[in-house]
């Protein structure tokens, strides 16, 4: 359904710039606008996921660095974790999630509005990943940009997508989540090496008069723990020499104990506001889809909100934390799992680098 500010053929069509009216005239036509567009949600029309066929397992791990199988699951519940090949960036990994998403929703590609992409890995520093992906896709001229907030980037782009439907500027957008963070991980740092894995999700988002779609979002970040969790090297502040590659600070770093205490906190302090917000009960949910950072974090959250474990999806034993991919991977599962059906309340929580945190209930 091709909105006021967007042809049949998701070309980018700006009635002010057509126009070249007087501010007045664009006041009248803005409210217009936002009069036709009264009661548009977002849905998910379409979901895929993708990671690569290289499994890394504990076992392999432990003749890596100095670990143990036994540690690795009792500390996090990661079995496993995918790795990309060394000629396949994050923009191929998206490549692969956005095809199947668009499949899953049926759309003509064409009809996408805007490309999004989540992502701590981008392909380089400019131009973005989803600039590449766009490439990819062969959709230009459509607009295209990265979101940076780590582990909470799919919520953030999800909350970004849905003000530009709801304000009538697209009808259809591509929001992906995609990591290589197996390139920016430091393979002799056990404390992290064991946690991350590489893969993409996507989904196609689609304006609808129907009441089933997003219900709610909401997002969060305190930038005062940024140096908790980060890479330290590679952009304007500490720039790529000799020696910073000597120190490896172009890995992530992470204080595990601090993230973990903050995650658990803040997840289910967001979790709680949004419910409460909505006036939804713990029990109405369907299913669950946290971040897959740790499976004790989910837990805790399953405690506080005196939920069974089985209301929650994980997939991180496969696949480990794949940051702001991991999300619409285990929402991707959870489709073809046959977990969703038509009118489930669906609840996301997410937490990550930044310190950025976030939530989402959407009906299915
Ligand atoms: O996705 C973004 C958000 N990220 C997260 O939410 C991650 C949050 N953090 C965590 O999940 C946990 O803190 C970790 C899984 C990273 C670590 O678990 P922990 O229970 O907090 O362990 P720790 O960091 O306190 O380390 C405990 C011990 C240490 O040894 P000592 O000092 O007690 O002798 C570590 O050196 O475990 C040691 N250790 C390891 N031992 C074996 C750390 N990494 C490993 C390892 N194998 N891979």
């Amino acid at each position: 359904m091709p909105s006021a500010a967007e042809n049949t053929k998701g070309k980018q069509v700006s009635p002010f710039h057509e126009c070249n009216t007087s501010p007045l005239i664009q006041l009248a036509f803005s409210s217009l606008i936002s009069a036709s567009v009264k009661n548009i949600s977002t849905r998910i029309a379409g979901v895929g996921a993708y990671t690569p066929s290289r499994v890394l397992t504990n076992q392999e791990m432990e003749k890596m660095v100095d670990t143990t199988h036994e540690w690795i699951t009792t500390r996090t519940g990661i079995q496993e974790r995918r790795i990309a090949a060394p000629d396949e960036a994050t923009s191929d990994l998206a490549l692969h999630a956005a095809r199947a998403a668009i499949s899953d929703a049926g759309i003509d590609p064409r009809q996408i509005g805007l490309i999004l992409v989540a992502t701590a890995s981008p392909d380089m520093l400019f131009p973005s990943t989803a600039c590449m992906l766009q490439q990819k896709l062969g959709l230009a001229p459509v607009p295209a940009f990265d979101i940076s907030a780590a582990c909470s980037g799919f919520l953030y782009g999800l909350q970004i997508a849905h003000q530009f439907i709801c304000n009538g500027t697209h009808s259809h957008i591509l929001l992906v989540s995609a990591e290589k963070l197996s390139a920016i991980t430091n393979w002799k740092d056990r404390s992290t090496c064991v946690l991350f894995g590489d893969g993409a999700g996507a989904v196609v988002l689609e304006a609808t008069h129907n009441s089933r779609g997003v219900i709610d979002i909401l997002l969060r970040a305190d930038g005062s723990y940024h140096e908790i969790l980060r890479v330290p090297a590679g952009g304007s502040a500490m720039p790529v020499t000799p020696d910073v590659i000597q120190q490896n600070l172009q890995f992530i770093q992470m204080s595990g104990k601090e993230v973990f205490k903050l995650a658990v906190t803040a997840m289910q302090d967001i979790v709680e506001e949004i419910l409460e917000k909505n006036q939804i009960s713990p029990q109405e949910i369907a299913c669950v889809i946290p971040h897959q950072a740790n499976t004790r974090i989910i837990s805790a959250l399953a405690d506080r909100l005196g939920l069974p474990m089985d209301r929650f999806f994980l997939n991180l034993h496969r696949y480990g934390n794949m940051s702001a991919a991991s999300i619409p991977v285990a929402l991707a599962e959870a489709k073809a799992e046959a977990r969703l059906h038509p009118g489930d309340k669906i609840l996301f929580a997410a937490f990550g680098g930044g310190l950025t945190w976030a939530s989402a209930i959407i009906e299915w």
